[in-house]
């Protein structure tokens, strides 16, 4: 293999740039060359492709956001679109494919792997919802955006003795809304993969109420309910007052964190080495700090592992 392509696609998320960085810095320190995808598979269909150099990916590694830009794209889940994305890649001379995004992109890398194209997936989303992986480059960043709301709205709760309804992202995953409500000492965290049962939430904030807590913080993901529809539903159970936060994509952006920038290293880096060991038709992940990869047709079967005992933990110590 001497010429490789590098794409983000779907959501963007902090440290896709690091990942890009490490992606071109490593092919080329191995003698390859690398070619930026713009717009992800939109992009691809329209040909819009530019050689990367070192310096290409200078300055970058701090910075949230895609370099390469990003885009959702209808076009690519037809054969048609896939068939002339396949063709812009051999028109460069592109032998292999990484593809930085969340579920939607593999499929995007599943069908080009599919048409015997050599495509590795790179799990890039804030949203932590792709199985083959424990964490997913921009979840950590993400995760201390929202604390930091968290932190602050408490400020406010506490001044004004004030129950509020923070309204998180992570799309069907509870991922965001669990890690967050856990480290930001959430009384309350509604998570689609657990229905939360709104009398028993009622209870447990009036039982908090009569022992003389005087504000909570209820953090709810998106794929349960809005925040606002959420505070009605509590509103007409209890009568309680609550301000309703809706943290949005501010949760998207931001420099990213140690830990995003050294997955994202590690990730792109191991992406390159398959390609070179002339593999395709993967996705990489992290386990246990261990580089990983895994069948990206198995993955795209999965759901991503959800943890119980987190969610446990956060009820134990909600109390
Ligand atoms: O997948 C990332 C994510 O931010 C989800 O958490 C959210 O549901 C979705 O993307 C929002 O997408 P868009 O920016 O296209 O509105």
């Amino acid at each position: 293999m001497r010429k490789i392509g590098v794409l983000t696609s779907g959501g963007d998320a902090p440290g896709m740039n690091a990942a890009i960085r490490a992606v071109v810095r490593k092919a080329i320190f191995h003698g390859l060359e690398t070619y930026g995808i713009y717009q992800g598979f939109s992009g691809l269909i329209a040909g819009n492709i530019k050689k990367l150099e070192v310096g290409s990916v200078g300055d970058i590694i701090h910075r949230g956001g895609t370099i390469l830009h990003s885009a959702r794209c209808e076009q690519f889940k037809t054969k048609e679109g896939q068939l002339q994305g396949l063709e812009q890649l051999k028109n460069k001379g592109i032998e292999g494919l990484i593809v930085i995004g969340g579920d939607g992109s593999y499929m995007g890398a599943r069908a080009l792997s599919e048409l015997e194209f050599p495509c590795i997936g790179i799990p890039g989303t804030i949203d932590n919802d792709i199985p083959g992986t424990q964490y997913t480059i921009g979840f950590d960043t993400a995760l201390n955006t929202v604390l930091d709301a968290i932190d602050k709205i408490r400020d406010t709760a506490t001044s004004h003795e004030r129950t509020f309804i923070i309204e998180v992202m992570g799309r069907d995953a509870g991922d965001i809304a669990l890690w967050s409500g856990l480290a930001g000492g959430a009384e309350t965290i509604l998570i689609p993969e657990i229905p939360g049962d709104l009398k028993d939430i009622a209870r447990r904030l009036e039982k908090g109420m009569e022992r003389g807590k005087k504000h909570s913080i209820i953090i709810v993901a998106e794929g349960v309910t809005t925040g606002t529809d959420f505070a009605a539903k509590l509103k007409e159970e209890t009568g309680i007052e609550t301000r309703v936060s809706v943290l949005g994509h501010i949760q998207r952006g931001g420099s990213p964190t140690a830990f995003d920038r050294v997955l994202a290293s590690r990730l792109g880096a191991k992406a390159v080495e398959l390609l070179m060991e002339g593999k395709g038709g993967r996705a990489v992940g992290i386990y246990k700090d261990e580089i990983v990869d895994e069948d990206l047709f198995s993955i795209l079967e999965k759901a991503h592992d959800f943890n119980q005992n987190l969610y446990t933990l956060s009820k134990e110590l909600s109390i």
